[in-house]
C-alpha cells in the first residue's frame, strides 16, 4: 500500500510541475484528492489494515496529501502569477494616444433668444405664462376682433381641426386666457409655437415661435409702450440701437404699430442684411382695443393695456445673423455646435 501511495505521488508530484495551465492543474488534484481520486481510494482502504498499521499508514497518507496539495498551492501561484504578467504586458497603455473628446450639448438659438427675451421682461416684473396650443376659433380669432369672413382670417392659412378647433395661428390667443374673467391686473409675456399652413422656405414655416406681450392695469398709455419696447430693444440688441414705430393695423388692438429697430450691421445705413433700408421690423403691437377689453370683463374706462407680438425666429435670427430660417429646423449638429 505505501509502495502504491509513493508511485501516485510521485506521478502527481512530476504532473503538477509539468502543468500549463491552470484547467490542467485543477484536473490532476480532481484526478488525486479529489471524491474518487487516487488517494482518496487508498484511505478508503484502510479499514482492511490491521490496527498496528493504520496509524502508520494515516500518517503517510495525510503527509503525502499535504505535500500534493502545498505543490499544487504553489504551481497555481506561480501560473497565476504568469498570466498576470502576461496579461499586464499586452495590456500596456499608450499615454501620448490622443484623448477621447467629450461632446456638450448647445442650446439651440431660439432657446437662447427666448432666455434673453424672458431675462429681459422678468427684470421688468413680467410674469411668464403658457396658453394651449390647440384653440378655440374664439380665443385665436373671434375675442380678438377677428370675426368670420374677416380678412384678417384668411391671411393667416389656418389648419383647422373641425370648423371651432384649430392650430393656434398667434400666441395673441393668450391674451384672451389672461383678460377672461375681469382678471387685471395684467404683467405677462407668453412664449409658444404657433402653426401656419405656410410652404417652408427661407423665411417661413408651418411652425415657429412668438412671444406675446400684454399689460393690463390703470392708466396704461401708449408711452408705456413705446418706454418698455424702446429698453427692450436696447437690452436685446445693444444701447446704440435706434427704434422706430410705424403705424399698422391689427385688429385687436388701437392704435397699432410695428417697431422697426435700426440696422445693427450697418447701423442704419444700409446693408444687404437690412436689404438696403437701415431699418428691421422685428414686432407689431398696440394699445388694447376696447372691445377686446370688454369681451374679457374689464371695463375700459377703468382699465387700459398694451400688447405686442415677437417673432422669436425673427429675433434668433438676426441677433446671431442667420440667413435661412430653415437652419433652425434640420437639427444639424455642425449648425447647432456654433452657438
Ligand atoms: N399676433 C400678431 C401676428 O401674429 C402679432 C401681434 C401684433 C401681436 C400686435 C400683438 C400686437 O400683441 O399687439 O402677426
Amino acid at each position: 500500500m505505501k509502495e502504491k501511495l509513493e508511485a501516485i505521488r510521485e506521478t502527481a508530484l512530476k504532473n503538477i510541475e509539468a502543468a500549463t495551465s491552470l484547467d490542467a492543474l485543477n484536473d490532476i488534484r480532481v484526478e488525486v484528492l479529489g471524491k474518487k481520486g487516487s488517494v482518496t481510494s487508498i484511505l478508503k482502504g484502510m479499514k482492511d489494515l490491521s490496527a498496528q498499521e493504520r496509524p502508520k499508514v494515516g500518517q503517510f497518507v495525510n503527509e503525502s496529501r499535504e505535500m500534493i496539495e502545498t505543490k499544487i498551492r504553489e504551481k497555481k501561484d506561480r501560473l497565476e502569477e504568469a498570466l498576470l504578467e502576461k496579461r499586464l504586458s499586452q495590456e500596456k497603455i499608450d499615454v501620448t494616444l490622443p484623448g477621447k473628446r467629450r461632446h456638450l450639448g448647445h442650446l439651440h438659438p431660439n432657446t437662447l433668444a427666448l432666455e434673453d427675451v424672458e431675462r429681459i421682461f422678468i427684470g421688468m416684473g413680467y410674469e411668464v405664462v403658457e396658453g394651449p396650443e390647440i384653440e378655440y376659433d374664439y380665443y385665436n380669432f373671434e375675442a380678438l376682433n377677428i370675426p368670420e369672413g374677416h380678412p384678417a382670417k384668411d391671411e393667416q392659412d389656418t389648419f383647422y381641426i373641425n370648423s371651432d378647433i384649430l392650430l393656434r395661428t398667434q400666441t395673441s390667443s393668450v391674451q384672451i386666457h389672461q383678460m377672461e374673467g375681469g382678471k387685471v391686473p395684467v404683467r405677462m409675456i407668453a412664449p409658444g409655437r404657433v402653426f401656419r399652413s405656410d410652404e417652408v422656405d427661407a423665411t417661413h414655416s408651418p411652425v415657429f415661435h412668438q412671444v406675446e406681450g400684454l399689460v393690463v392695469d390703470e392708466d396704461i398709455t401708449m408711452s408705456d409702450l413705446k418706454g418698455t419696447l424702446n429698453e427692450f430693444a436696447r437690452e436685446m440688441f445693444g444701447e446704440d440701437v435706434k427704434t422706430k414705430f410705424r403705424p399698422h393695423h391689427f385688429p385687436f388692438t388701437e392704435p397699432s404699430a410695428e417697431m422697426d429697430v435700426s440696422c445693427f450691421k450697418c447701423g442704419g445705413k444700409g446693408c444687404r442684411f437690412c436689404k438696403g433700408e437701415g431699418w428691421i421690423e422685428i414686432l407689431g403691437c398696440g394699445m388694447v382695443h376696447p372691445d377686446v377689453l370688454k369681451r374679457c370683463d374689464i371695463d375700459p374706462e377703468k382699465n387700459t393695456g398694451f400688447a405686442f407680438g415677437v417673432g422669436l425666429e425673427r429675433i434668433a435670427l438676426l441677433k446671431y445673423e442667420i440667413d435661412d430660417m430653415r437652419l433652425m429646423y434640420e437639427n444639424d449638429v455642425r449648425f447647432l455646435g456654433q452657438f
